[in-house]
């Protein structure tokens, strides 16, 4: 059955049109996965349909009500077990193995519902009583939750079976264990010289072997040049020869 994933909104628009685009909106139209947005003023309880207010003891900024996003979690879900994400900067940070945590439980209830945060946060209540968990995209502040929704929806939604063909290339991202949870290597495509700048001669000696031993190699180095913190295996011998900038045509 296709995963249903649920996004809770006050920018419905928004996140339809990124939804109905490119890898998205392909996996969509292959009846991989199904979207289902929701517009959370639709809950609101006054006739006026206000979704914020005031933080009680003061202070700058306006708070997401409680009723508003409790009763819209509670209307979209199917089943208890369906994870819930807020997402707010005070949230565990995304990354591959995040992803492949949500899409499990996803997988396991049918579901995700993603609530996009708004203004200076989300009256406590709502957290406690339907999220289950809180994903911040990085250490920045947005303005709102939509963008780092979609974020994690398109993280996630990359990672269904069925979703990437062969041309989306997904083996060896970067994350991946192909790529030994490291950075990806660099790649060229034609022209072979551009603006004195040369394609690595290994890349075009149809040496498969090789380009793989290359690649591997620029990959580690890459990483440990980059973000040594992921912890990687250093750059061998040949990774250390494996350019990272392009040799230039004298
Ligand atoms: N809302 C605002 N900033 C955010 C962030 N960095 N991650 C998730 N949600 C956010």
């Amino acid at each position: 059955m296709a995963l249903t994933i649920k996004v809770l909104t006050l920018f419905p628009e928004m996140v339809r049109t990124v939804l109905g685009t490119s890898i998205l909106g392909r996996a969509a139209q292959a009846g991989l996965v199904v979207y289902e947005v929701t517009d959370i003023r639709d809950f609101a309880v006054d006739k006026h349909r206000t979704v914020d207010d005031t933080p009680y003891g003061g202070g700058a900024g306006m708070i997401m009500m409680a009723p508003c996003v409790v009763e819209a979690v509670e209307a979209v879900r199917r089943d208890e077990r369906a994870p819930v994400v807020l997402t707010t900067p005070q949230g565990a940070r995304l990354d591959e193995a995040l992803t492949l945590a949500l899409l499990a439980e996803a997988q396991t209830a049918g579901e995700l519902i993603l609530v996009c945060g708004h203004y200076k946060g989300v009256d406590e209540r709502a957290r406690e009583l339907v999220v289950t968990r809180e994903v911040s995209i990085g250490d920045y502040v947005l303005s709102g939750g939509e963008l780092p929704a979609l974020v994690i929806a398109d993280a996630l939604v990359r990672r269904v079976p069925g979703v990437l063909h062969d041309e989306d290339s997904a083996a060896t991202d970067s994350f991946t264990d192909r790529r030994e949870g490291g950075l990806d290597c660099a790649w060229y495509t034609k022209p072979p010289v551009y603006r004195g700048l040369e394609v690595p001669e290994v890349l075009l000696s149809g040496h498969h072997a090789k380009i793989e031993e290359w690649r591997r190699d620029q990959a580690r180095q890459r990483t440990s040049e980059r973000r040594p913190e992921l912890g990687r295996t250093a750059g061998t011998e040949a990774g250390r020869d494996a350019r990272t900038t392009s040799k230039r045509t004298s």
